[in-house]
């Protein structure tokens, strides 16, 4: 064990106020998201996700995230027209990307790409409103080009330019496969990026606001953010639903293997969260697109044992899917790699990350809680030769 907990130390419960894992927690305001756990809602901006996803682009969606409006015609036209130009990488940042050993996983690919990126804004301290959206948009344009050359790179393949003719989404399939899609297949993938692109305090976006909050810049913010999104508790989860499910193989044997992993007092993936207790707001929407691409491609086999899993969850331990959930299979269908589910889920938060960083940044106080101390009581220094 390597953490000392002192002996003597005895809790008082009644002073110690501890809320691990910050459960209940209210930081701080924001205008940028709602989830209402009771009604298992999702606003961004006051508009209902599920409207957002049916009847928007991802690009649109982006806007109001840092906006805070929906665009008009005029103003979704010069959003685009500015994205578009921003979505090549400069040399150097392929190379540094290049560079990477094949073997790293896209996240770390992902990472140091933004980190690299950072290091070539020679603006990066500049803060006003205004230079923070073109540095948000910037992230928003280059992500997928730097995911779609990992993607190639990591596959021995030549690197596909973006083109400044698609959007976001049928852009990124151009990008690492060279073709772009039956347009069901680009909703589906667009609905995906709405519905991954904002939810509120969540761990990643907290720790983009806690970065912010020392006045560091968005660079290092989002590649924190990076960093938190990564693990299998939060983003990560998306990919291991999938290895799940292709170690699951046969639907009908689903339901033995659910009741075996709960048996063992397993955390199945794709499954819970600390907000919804009774489902979560996107997934409905999600599952729908899930379905769709099972009718596309003509395979139904994940979503049987989508539906086997989650029916044996609910009914032992009323424990819902969550987004990651349909996400899985959905990105499977549409022909991605596992490893790169979760570079997608960055795609569409760096909206939501951005958002928050240009919030704190516009009311900023530090961040910084305070812990309940349980080492050792304050000793004196012995000097080295009378240490036994
Ligand atoms: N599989 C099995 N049991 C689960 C579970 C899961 N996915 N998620 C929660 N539970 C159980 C816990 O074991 C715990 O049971 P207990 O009270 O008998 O010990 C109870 O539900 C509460 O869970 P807890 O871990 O305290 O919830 P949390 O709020 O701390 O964690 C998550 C939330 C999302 C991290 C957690 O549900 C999880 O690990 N899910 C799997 C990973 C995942 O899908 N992450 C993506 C989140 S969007």
């Amino acid at each position: 064990m390597n953490q000392y907990i002192n002996p003597d130390y005895v809790p008082e419960p009644e002073k110690m106020n501890v809320k691990k894992g910050l459960e209940g927690a209210v930081i701080d305001t924001s205008s940028v998201s709602k989830v209402n756990p009771d009604t298992n809602s999702l606003i961004y901006r006051g508009y209902p996700v599920q409207e957002l996803a049916e009847n928007c682009r991802f690009e649109e969606v982006a806007y109001l995230l840092y906006k805070g409006e929906l665009p008009n015609e005029k103003q979704l036209k010069d959003f685009e027209f500015l994205e578009k130009n921003y979505r090549q990488i400069t040399p150097n940042n392929l190379k540094v990307i290049e560079l990477l050993p094949k073997s790293c996983h896209p996240m770390d690919s992902i990472r140091t790409a933004v980190s690299f990126l950072g290091t070539e804004d020679n603006r990066i301290w500049e803060k006003d409103p205004a230079t923070q959206f073109d540095k948000a948009v910037q992230l928003l344009a280059k992500i997928p080009t730097m995911i779609a050359a990992d993607y190639r790179i990591k596959k021995g393949l030549p690197v596909i330019a973006p083109r400044a003719d698609l959007s976001i989404s049928e852009n990124f399939f151009h990008m690492c496969f060279g073709n772009i899609p039956d347009p069901k297949i680009v909703k589906a993938f667009d609905v995906s990026l709405i519905l991954y692109a904002e939810h509120s305090f969540n761990a990643s976006t907290f720790t983009t606001r806690v970065v912010t909050s020392t006045e560091s810049d968005i660079y290092s913010a989002t590649v924190a953010g990076i960093g938190a999104l990564k693990g299998p508790l939060h983003g990560g989860a998306n990919e291991q639903v999938m290895h799940m499910m292709k170690e699951i193989a046969d639907p009908d044997k689903a339901r033995q293997w659910m009741l075996d992993a709960l048996a063992q007092k397993k955390k199945v993936m794709g499954f819970g969260h600390r907000v919804y207790k009774s489902g979560d707001s996107r997934v409905p929407t999600m599952k729908k697109y899930a379905q769709l691409m099972a009718d596309v491609v003509g395979e139904q086999k994940w979503m049987k044992m989508y539906n086997a899993l989650e029916e044996v969850m609910v009914e032992k331990k009323k424990i819902y899917p969550n987004l990651d959930f349909p996400a899985g299979p959905a990105y499977y269908m549409m022909g991605f790699e596992i490893d790169f589910f979760t570079p997608v889920f960055v795609m569409a938060r760096t909206t939501g990350w951005s958002a928050h960083i240009m919030e704190q940044s516009a009311n900023n106080r530090i961040i910084r809680p305070l812990s309940e101390y349980i080492g050792a009581e304050q000793r004196s220094v012995v000097s080295l030769n009378q240490r036994k």
